[in-house]
């Protein structure tokens, strides 16, 4: 199939639009990363999704919406907690799980009584949603590789698998939306992203972060988040996390570096480290080192790199978000210093 590149201009995101009302699937920017998104009331398209990715059915979508109305046809019920998280973090990087309505195809909840709703506030996607319905949307990402970031990546992974990729650009946050249950009692937070556990805590009280967020399953463990049980975010190259402080991290890299290493560092460490070096942000600025977290591991794969050496980052504010992604790339390979 040829794939249509399209910008986000009125008359394409319209043609998208048509591409979508007659059963097709299309790349979308959104302000964490790209999306690719069929009609999430129509299952037969929304199998084509897992079609292009590779993607396990038993992995649920995420419905996106453009206007709060929309949820009431797609949840069973809509509690305060959620209102309050509505009011407070959206359209933005949050995604609410629910009981889902009977309007949700099994495709979308892989089977689950629930389903994953987020309002993004991405304008192109909030057109595309208006001009067609409410979208199930994985990342853009072939199963398992880190997500797209940029219409680039998307091309890279999607070329002539799907019908249309809209390029809107450079997303903004970086990592893939946070995602919180409030289909339990107390609410758990299932994955961390731009919108932080300390935030979700100042508006709704306790939120229990689920055990996949910062360790791999035990064996036979349940995930509650399919996504979890999945290997993820991995570049080619071996990723081995460094836990300690930068005087350590940087011994450690020039003593056990070889040829065909190179290390995901921090401005504050080029000029120190004997390895080929891809700086991710500052050190402090968790929040840029999302940003770009998906395009540097993207960017090893290019460099024919064959380990990377990073930082073990910390595990408060957006700094989580990055955590629980580099534990996965790494297959929680982490060397305490
Ligand atoms: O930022 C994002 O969330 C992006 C953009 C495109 O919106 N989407 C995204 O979708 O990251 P995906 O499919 O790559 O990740 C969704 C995660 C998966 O781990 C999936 O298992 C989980 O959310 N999920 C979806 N529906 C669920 C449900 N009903 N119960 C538990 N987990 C669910
Ligand atoms: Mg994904």
């Amino acid at each position: 199939m040829e794939t249509l590149i399209l910008s986000s201009d009125y008359r394409d995101i319209q043609t998208a639009a048509n591409i979508i009302k007659t059963g097709g699937i299309v790349a979308m920017p959104t302000e964490t990363v790209y999306g690719l998104a069929a009609d999430a009331l129509n299952g037969k398209a929304v199998r084509k999704i897992f079609k292009a990715k590779g993607r396990p059915m038993d992995n649920p979508l995420i419905v996106h919406i453009s206007d709060i109305s929309q949820i009431y046809t797609l949840v069973r019920e809509f509690p305060k907690r959620a209102q309050l998280l509505a009011d407070n973090f959206w359209p933005g990087p949050l995604t609410i799980i629910l009981p889902k309505s009977d309007r949700i195809p099994d495709e979308v909840s892989a089977g689950l009584d629930t389903v994953a709703v987020r309002f993004p506030s991405h304008p192109t996607a909030l057109r595309l949603i208006s001009l067609s319905s409410p979208l199930a949307a994985p990342s853009a990402n072939l199963s398992g590789s880190p997500s797209p970031t940029t219409a680039g990546h998307v091309c890279d992974d999607m070329n002539g698998r799907i019908d249309a990729i809209i390029d809107g650009g450079d997303c903004d946050v970086g990592v893939e939306s946070t995602v919180i249950t409030l289909a339990e009692d107390p609410p758990r937070l299932l994955r961390p992203g731009g919108i932080t556990v300390e935030q979700l805590r100042s508006v709704i009280g306790e939120v229990i972060i689920d055990n996949a967020v910062t360790a791999p399953l035990a064996k036979g463990e349940k995930a509650a988040s399919p996504g979890m049980k999945y290997k993820h975010y991995a570049p080619e190259a071996e990723v081995i996390l460094l836990d300690g402080n930068n005087e350590k991290f940087r011994q450690y890299v020039n003593d056990n570096g070889r040829d065909g290493d190179a290390v995901l560092c921090y401005n504050e460490d080029l000029g120190t480290l004997k390895l080929p070096c891809i700086p991710i942000g500052s050190e402090n600025d968790t929040e840029t080192q999302a940003h770009r977290l998906f395009s540097v591991l993207r960017e090893t794969d290019k460099l024919n790199i064959t380990r990377v050496f990073a930082h073990c980052p910390p595990t408060d504010g957006v700094g989580l978000a990055v955590y629980n992604r580099m534990i996965r790339a790494s297959g929680f390979q982490i060397i305490k210093l």
